[in-house]
């Protein structure tokens, strides 16, 4: 894929559903009695891979243009898999369904790409097992593939070492299946959309400051879901409206979720244009987002605020590297283990355009400013990589070359069209 510069971004603009409430909204509601109705679903190949798991243990789910319907068979309606759950690329996939399967009573071996066979799975291996479950990798390595016998499970307290909302989540999940009320305290709060929708469909979760606890045999009733626009998304064109010049851009309906929405506080603290309208608390809070371009100056990001921004640091590193002064990033040693080493990946690419930036052991520094070039980008497969590049090349002088450009299709299959489309 190649990128061109472009001028004077403007339009109005509806980002893609929500990958995290995509995924959940199918498993909740395969758990739920009853047909869940799921409208603004991502059809991203994460989320799908999610489907085609649920369809594999009994589950009918049937697409059409705007809306999915999961005639959920209640919380012990899973049957044993016709054949290996295969996850794909995603890590979200793996973790929730993990905790799902270790309380029923089957067998089954999950197992995904490349990449999903590199990520660590010994973070829910561990509470799980504490839990009784019996789950185990194949390669003996920590990673995926993983055989989870379904076994009856204890409840348990988990302090998990990571602020992670797939290690909370998965953690939660077995918990319904569990002997008594489950919790799980982590050193930040991860995001909380398992929390907020495990409550709408019946369940009892109770969150207080950063640990969360469910009581066991929910039972959870389908329900109607409208998928808020993915702040994770609307990051790209957040970054292009405010660095290209001469832009306005209105992002409809974005999720702004509090754990999630740590990208526009940052973004402020950069100096960033950016004003909500159409403010809906209710549930999942959404708001439009008018983004006007603004020139950005260098932020310090660390602690608390990482896990509520970690999908988007790459994005904001390269807004860095267009910022004025020096930008540093640090506690967020979990960039590593994502979908690629996001710190390895980012330093490289970034430095091929001509930024000053160093790697460090939990985050990045950039110093800022300096005059970058478009230049041949290896995405590593890694969607967030290719769109934070891509979106670079808008900005920056000279020709983008994106190695692997369609991985996108990850959560954003329609993203080169919709850059295109603000830029004319
Ligand atoms: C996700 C949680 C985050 C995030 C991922 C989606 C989720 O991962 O990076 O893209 O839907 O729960 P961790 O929980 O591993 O931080």
């Amino acid at each position: 894929m190649k990128i061109k510069k472009q001028t004077g971004l403007r339009g109005t603009l509806t980002v893609p559903g929500d990958k995290s409430i995509s995924h959940r909204a199918v498993m909740f509601g395969a758990l739920a009695k009853g047909t869940t109705r799921i409208t603004h679903f991502l059809e991203g190949a994460d989320c799908l891979s999610t489907i085609s798991c649920f369809r594999k243990m009994g589950i009918e789910i049937e697409r059409n243009q705007d809306q999915i319907l999961v005639h959920g068979k209640g919380l012990h309606g899973l049957q044993a898999p016709s054949g290996i759950l295969d996850v794909g690329n995603s890590g979200t996939t793996t973790r929730l369904i993990s905790g799902i399967l270790a309380g029923q009573n089957f067998s089954s071996e999950i197992d995904g790409d490349a990449s999903i066979r590199t990520r660590p799975m010994k973070r829910i291996m561990a509470p799980l097992a504490s839990m009784g479950a019996d789950i185990i990798s194949r390669n003996n390595n920590g990673c995926a593939p993983l055989i989870i016998t379904g076994k009856p499970l204890h409840a348990v307290h988990y302090d998990s070492p990571v602020a992670s909302a797939q290690v909370k989540s998965c953690v939660l999940l077995a918990g319904m299946y569990a002997d008594g009320i489950t919790s799980v305290t982590e050193p930040f709060l991860s995001r909380n959309h398992t929390e907020i929708m495990l409550n709408y469909f019946g369940a009892k979760v109770s969150s207080t400051g950063t640990s969360a606890a469910i009581y066991p045999e929910p039972v959870l009733e389908a329900r109607d879901i409208v998928v808020p626009g993915d702040i994770s998304s609307a990051a790209y064109f957040i970054a292009a409206g405010l660095l290209t010049p001469d832009s306005e851009i209105l992002l409809k309906n974005v999720g702004i979720n509090p754990t999630r929405a740590g990208i526009l506080k940052v973004c402020r603290s950069m100096g960033a244009d950016i004003t909500l309208l159409n403010k809906n608390p209710e549930g999942e809070p959404t708001a439009d987002l008018l983004i006007r371009t603004s020139s950005l100056k260098g932020t310090v990001i660390q602690g608390a605020d990482i896990p509520t921004l970690i999908d988007e640091i790459p994005m904001i590193a390269v807004m860095a590297a267009f910022a004025q002064g020096t930008t540093i990033i640090q506690d967020a040693q979990e960039l590593k283990v994502k979908e690629s080493d996001r710190i390895a990946v980012m330093v490289d690419n970034l430095k091929r355009m001509g930024a000053d930036i160093e790697g460090t052991d939990d985050g990045m520094i950039i110093h800022g400013g300096r005059p970058l070039h478009g230049a041949a980008i290896d995405s590593h497969l890694d969607h967030r990589v290719a769109m934070s590049f891509a979106v670079a090349g808008t900005i920056c002088e000279g020709e983008m070359e994106i190695q692997d450009a369609q991985c996108v299709d990850i959560s954003y299959p329609e993203f080169y069209k919709d850059l295109y489309l603000c830029g004319n």
